[in-house]
C-alpha cells in the first residue's frame, strides 16, 4: 500500500461545506521533480472557485480534487535528475498545473522543479506561503505589462487585499507612487505598507477622488476589485494619454480601443519568486495575515475568501 498523507479534498464541485479532510495517497517526485512537505498555504479567491466548479470549462479537474495552489515547505526529496534543490531546502511556488488534483492543502505536493523558488528566509514560512500567486499577479500585471517606473503613479482598485498588499510594496520596490483604493478601515493599513494616498470606495465617486488626488492623471490602473470603482475610474478619464490597464477581474472591459489594456492570468514563474524573496529579504516586502487556518478548516477558509474583503492573506497551515 502506498504511504498516506493529511489532505483537504473534494469528491465532487459544489457546497463548500462539502469539502472533506482525511487520508490520500502521499505523492511521490517523478523524474524533474521536487517532493515538498508543505508547512503554509495561501488561500485565494479562485481556490473557492476551483471547489464550486466556476472553473471547469477552463482547467480540468480530476476527484478526489485536492485544492490550493500557494506552497511553502520543506524538500523532502527529490526525484530522479532533478537537481537545484536538495532535502531539506525551504522553498515557495506557485503550484497550478494543466490537470487540478493535486493541490497544496494538503501534507505533500510533488512539483515539477522549475516551479520552485527558495522561500524568503526574513519572513515566516506563513508568510512566504502567502506570497507566490498574489505576488506574481501583482509582479507580472504591474511590471512585465505596466512596466512601471520610478515616478511614475499607479492606481491600485482593490489595494489591500491579497494582490493589493503585494503591488503596494512592489510598486514602492521601484520607487512609484500609489493610490490605493479600498474601505475607509484599511486605510491605515495600505499606508503602512507604502501607499501614498488612500481613497474609500463606500464614501466617493471613485473617479472624481483620484483626479483630485492626482491632477494630472496615473500612468496604470491595476484593477484587481469587483464593483462599481473601475467603471467610475473610467467615467472621469484620469488616465494619462499612453497609460495602461491591467485587470484580473475583467478580460473585456468598456473601454476605448486606444487604451493599452491586458487581462492578465497569472502563471507559474520561479525567476519572478526569486527576485520578490530577495525584495523580502531586503525588509521590503512583508505580508500580512489575518488568520491562519487548520486542514479541517478549509471549508471555512474559503467561505471567508470568496468574500473579497480579506485585509492581507488567510493561510492553510496543514
Ligand atoms: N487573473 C488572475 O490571475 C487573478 C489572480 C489573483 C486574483 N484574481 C482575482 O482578483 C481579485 C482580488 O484578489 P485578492 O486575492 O486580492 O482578493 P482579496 O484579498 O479578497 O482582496 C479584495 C480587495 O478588493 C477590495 N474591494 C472590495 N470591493 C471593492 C470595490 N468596490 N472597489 C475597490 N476595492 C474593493 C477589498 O477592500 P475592502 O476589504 O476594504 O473592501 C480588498 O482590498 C479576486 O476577484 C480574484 O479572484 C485574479
Amino acid at each position: 500500500m502506498s504511504e498516506q498523507m493529511n489532505a483537504a479534498y473534494l469528491e465532487d464541485y459544489g457546497d463548500l461545506n462539502n469539502i472533506k479532510t482525511g487520508k490520500l495517497d502521499k505523492p511521490e517526485a517523478g523524474e524533474g521533480e521536487v517532493l515538498v512537505r508543505i508547512k503554509a498555504a495561501g488561500v485565494n479567491p479562485v481556490d473557492a472557485a476551483v471547489a464550486k466548479g466556476m472553473l471547469k470549462d477552463a482547467i480540468p479537474g480530476e476527484f478526489p480534487l485536492i485544492p490550493g495552489w500557494d506552497v511553502a515547505g520543506v524538500v523532502e526529496k527529490t526525484g530522479h535528475a532533478a537537481r537545484r534543490f536538495q532535502a531539506g531546502d525551504e522553498v515557495y511556488a506557485y503550484a497550478r498545473r494543466p490537470l487540478i488534483k493535486h493541490g497544496t492543502f494538503a501534507e505533500y505536493i510533488s512539483l515539477p522543479e522549475a516551479y520552485l523558488a527558495e522561500r524568503p528566509t526574513n519572513i515566516s514560512m506563513e508568510e512566504a506561503g502567502g506570497i507566490p500567486l498574489v505576488g506574481l499577479t501583482a509582479y507580472q500585471s504591474i511590471f512585465d505589462f505596466g512596466e512601471l517606473k520610478k515616478d511614475q503613479t499607479l492606481l491600485i482598485l482593490g489595494a489591500s487585499g491579497g494582490v493589493g498588499t503585494l503591488a503596494i510594496q512592489l510598486a514602492k520596490s521601484v520607487g512609484a507612487n500609489v493610490i490605493g483604493v479600498a474601505s475607509e478601515a484599511n486605510h491605515d493599513y495600505m499606508k503602512d505598507l507604502g501607499a501614498d494616498v488612500t481613497i474609500d470606495y463606500n464614501d466617493h465617486h471613485v473617479g472624481e477622488a483620484v483626479k483630485k488626488a492626482q491632477p494630472e492623471g496615473v500612468d496604470l490602473i491595476f484593477h484587481c476589485s469587483r464593483g462599481d470603482s473601475f467603471a467610475q475610474v473610467m467615467e472621469t478619464g484620469v488616465l494619462k494619454d499612453g497609460g495602461k490597464i491591467a485587470s484580473i477581474t475583467k478580460s473585456k472591459p468598456d473601454i476605448s480601443d486606444d487604451i493599452e489594456f491586458k487581462y492578465v492570468f497569472v502563471e507559474p514563474n520561479s525567476e519572478q519568486l526569486e527576485h520578490i524573496a530577495a525584495l523580502a529579504d531586503n525588509g521590503k516586502i512583508r505580508v500580512p495575515i489575518s488568520k491562519t487556518y487548520t486542514l479541517e478548516e478549509t471549508g471555512q477558509a474559503l467561505q471567508e475568501i470568496e468574500k473579497l474583503h480579506t485585509r492581507g492573506k488567510l493561510i492553510i497551515t496543514p
